[in-house]
């Protein structure tokens, strides 16, 4: 029988809530039902089959409503609800390096939950704009003064989320 799949994110400025549409076309091209909703506006993960969970990282931590969404729905995800997660980073250069670095950040956060076994822990890359900058960190020179990037792979997006639920 379908599976319905609510795809849930965290996102300041955008970029982690363009990806998660992303992800929720793809799968609905694929026939299956999917709702896109802010990870802070969840209240029950009730009647879902599957989760998508998309965050950004900010310093080194994972968004805050994505830290959030975990705890609070720890009961239906550590009792077999399959969930898959993506984390937008890097921001700077996007080389090998940084990268890594990105993605030892992601383990680090992911370990603060020991009971959570997702089936897919993807980096897809983040959008980095310097003239959206909130404070504090609009007076941070070393971030006031970074380039514009942003190195979402639109291609490995739509391929990571169709390798998702093959199932489904
Ligand atoms: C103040 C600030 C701190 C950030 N810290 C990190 C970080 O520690 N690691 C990382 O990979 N990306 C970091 N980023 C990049 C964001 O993850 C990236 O810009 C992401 O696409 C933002 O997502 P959003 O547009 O959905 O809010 C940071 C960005 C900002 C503005």
């Amino acid at each position: 029988m379908a599976i319905k799949i609510l795809v849930a994110y965290a996102s300041t400025n955008g970029s982690t809530q363009e990806v998660a549409e992303r992800v929720t076309t793809t799968l609905r091209e694929r026939g299956l039902e999917v709702d896109l909703q802010p990870a802070k506006k969840v209240r029950s993960l009730e009647g879902y089959g599957a989760i998508v969970l998309g965050a950004p990282l900010y310093i080194l931590h994972l968004h805050k409503d994505a830290l959030h969404f975990l705890s609070q729905h720890q009961k239906a995800l550590s009792g077999g609800l399959p969930i898959a997660i993506f984390a937008g980073g890097p921001f700077g250069k996007g080389d090998a390096e940084e990268w890594q670095e990105v993605r030892r950040s992601l383990d680090k956060e992911l370990a603060k939950y020991p009971w959570l076994t997702p089936l897919s822990v993807e980096v897809i890359g983040g959008r980095f704009d310097p003239t959206r900058l909130h404070f504090p960190w609009n007076l941070v020179p070393a971030l006031k003064n970074m380039p514009p990037s942003d190195l979402r792979d639109w291609e490995a997006i739509h391929a990571w989320a169709n390798s998702l639920f093959p199932d489904s």
